[in-house]
């Protein structure tokens, strides 16, 4: 049996720990998971540049021998395509999660035939949230349990260096 080559795409603004969860998940149920930021060259109002997302997604996910880590530019069936994925992966919190990840899913089979896998999170990181996590730690609040440590220390040089 040949094991699946999973996308695992996002905005990654930073990762936090509910996507880490996600991808440990996904590396355990499926073969290579690729760790895709995907930008809007039209959307440029990110905390971290794209180099900085990758740099603390490679980080934060160094304990995983089976994951990669890549960007890209454009549409998510598209870097299925130019990554050499089976399908893509998507962690759901909650239902609101699911009304526009199903809308999604259902869009991108549509379009280009690519499936999606929901991955549920646990209840611990259901409310978790990368702009809330920017937000807090924006204000000089402690972020240290919804993160990464790497990810962290980044945001404390960030904003309170
Ligand atoms: O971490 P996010 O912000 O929830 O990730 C959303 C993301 C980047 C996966 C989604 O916005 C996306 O797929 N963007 C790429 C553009 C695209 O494929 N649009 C068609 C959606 S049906």
């Amino acid at each position: 049996m040949t094991l699946s080559r999973v996308l695992y795409p996002g905005s990654f603004d930073p990762i936090h720990n509910g996507h880490v969860e996600i991808v440990e998940a996904a590396a355990i149920l499926f073969g290579t998971v690729v760790v895709a930021v995907i930008t809007n060259p039209q959307k440029n109002t990110s905390l971290f540049a794209l180099a900085e997302r990758t740099e603390l997604i490679e980080q934060s996910l160094a304990h995983l021998s089976t994951v990669e880590v890549a960007s890209f530019e454009g549409l998510t069936v598209d870097a299925a395509r130019d990554l050499r994925c089976d399908f893509i992966v998507k962690g759901l919190r909650s239902a609101s999660d699911f009304e526009i990840e199903m809308q999604m899913a259902q869009t991108n089979f549509a379009v280009a035939a690519v499936r999606t896998v929901f991955v549920p999170s646990a209840t611990e990181h259901g409310y978790l949230a990368s702009s809330f996590v920017r937000e807090i730690a924006r204000f000089g609040g402690d972020v240290s349990a919804l993160v990464p440590a790497a990810v962290n220390r980044r945001l404390k040089e960030r904003f309170h260096p």
